[in-house]
């Protein structure tokens, strides 16, 4: 039968325990491991700053949102400054997904109509000060006439020349669908990661906005695919990551599991790579973060054997 590895293309040590074995998958509770940040170097940033990424999809439901906070906190607990910008226009959710709902007093609107300054729209987390929030909007209210990439444009310029310093990343969560908010929310972005699941409609909604989004100039593009099963996989059920690579033709950032504990930190307003021990999701998302910064990419590999010795890291090629 066929069974997928994931194999990462950095060659990075996991903080291995002296202890006996490891645990055996996918039972992550005796763990001591606790995030990559554990991991013997730290990622070198490469490319110009700000990197502008957006988040994006096509289809809906995919898990942008789960995608920009966990990889947003996990660049900011790498040690890079962060701004987060939920461009999901009156379906917005960032920032209950970050636990920061009560923070927000002023949006994007705000700063454009001249009501408030930029800073004061800026949510800082709680948990990490170089991670910062900004909304466009005020949750189920419409965008004013005229508003569009350019404002986004102005906004990134506005980041770049504040006195605390020009960000490391800024990070646009892109609503679902092509319309008049996804274009606006691509329009400053130099770099896009692709959110998939591994199904049909949510890759020919990949495709498309792969054709989109090359069409606005932008060139890099890597996925991410989401809620892999690796148990439907083996039984056919599921397409595999690398038939999903084959389909789409992207460099893979990451794959990320489903994992009931995505639901659940998403619920807790308690982002998943902030939860210990991590979770194999959580642990994903943050090796798709480092690879984002050193702008590298993992490959999926389709061995004809299940391997002999499956451990916890056996999902991540280790
Ligand atoms: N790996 C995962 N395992 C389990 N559940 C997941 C996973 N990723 C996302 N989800 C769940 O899927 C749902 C949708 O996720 P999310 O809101 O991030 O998607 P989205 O693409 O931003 O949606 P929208 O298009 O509406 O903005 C959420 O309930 C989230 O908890
Ligand atoms: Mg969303």
């Amino acid at each position: 039968m066929l069974s997928l590895r994931f194999l990462p293309s950095t060659n990075f040590q996991f903080h291995t325990p002296k202890t006996p074995k490891p645990p055996r998958f996918p039972t992550p509770k005796p763990l001591a491991v606790r995030s990559v940040l554990q991991w013997n170097r730290k990622p070198e940033l490469a490319g110009e700053t700000p990197r502008v990424v957006v988040i994006t999809s096509g289809k809906g439901g995919v898990g942008k949102t789960t995608t920009t906070a966990n990889i947003g906190l996990s660049l900011a607990r790498l040690g890079f400054s962060v701004v987060a910008i939920d461009a999901d226009v009156g379906l917005r959710n960032l920032d209950l997904l970050l636990g920061l709902e009560n923070r927000v007093n002023y949006t994007v609107v705000e700063v454009l109509n001249g009501d408030c300054r930029l800073d004061q729209a800026l949510v800082r987390d709680k948990r990490w000060s170089n991670f910062e929030l900004l909304c466009i909007s005020k949750p189920r209210s419409k965008l004013p006439i005229g508003f569009g990439g350019k404002a986004l444009i102005w906004l990134v310029d506005a980041l770049k020349s504040r006195q605390e310093g020009c960000p490391d990343f800024v990070i646009i969560d892109c609503p679902a669908g092509i319309d008049a908010g996804f274009i606006t929310a691509i329009t400053p972005a130099n770099e896009a990661v692709l959110v998939t699941t591994p199904d049909i409609t949510s890759l020919r909604d990949a495709d498309r906005v792969t054709g989109l989004l090359e069409c606005d100039g932008i060139r890099d593009i890597k996925m991410i695919v989401n809620r892999v099963r690796t148990d439907m996989i083996k039984g056919e059920d599921m397409m595999s990551v690398l038939d999903v690579q084959e389909m789409l033709g992207l460099a893979l950032l990451g794959v990320i599991p489903e994992d009931s504990e995505v639901i659940r930190s998403t619920n807790r307003g308690y982002p998943l790579v902030l939860n210990k021990p991590p979770t194999l999701a959580g642990l994903a998302f943050e090796q798709a973060a480092w690879r984002l910064v050193e702008q590298d990419s993992m490959k999926a590999v389709m061995v004809e054997e299940e391997p002999k010795k499956k451990g916890f890291f056996s999902f991540f090629g280790g």
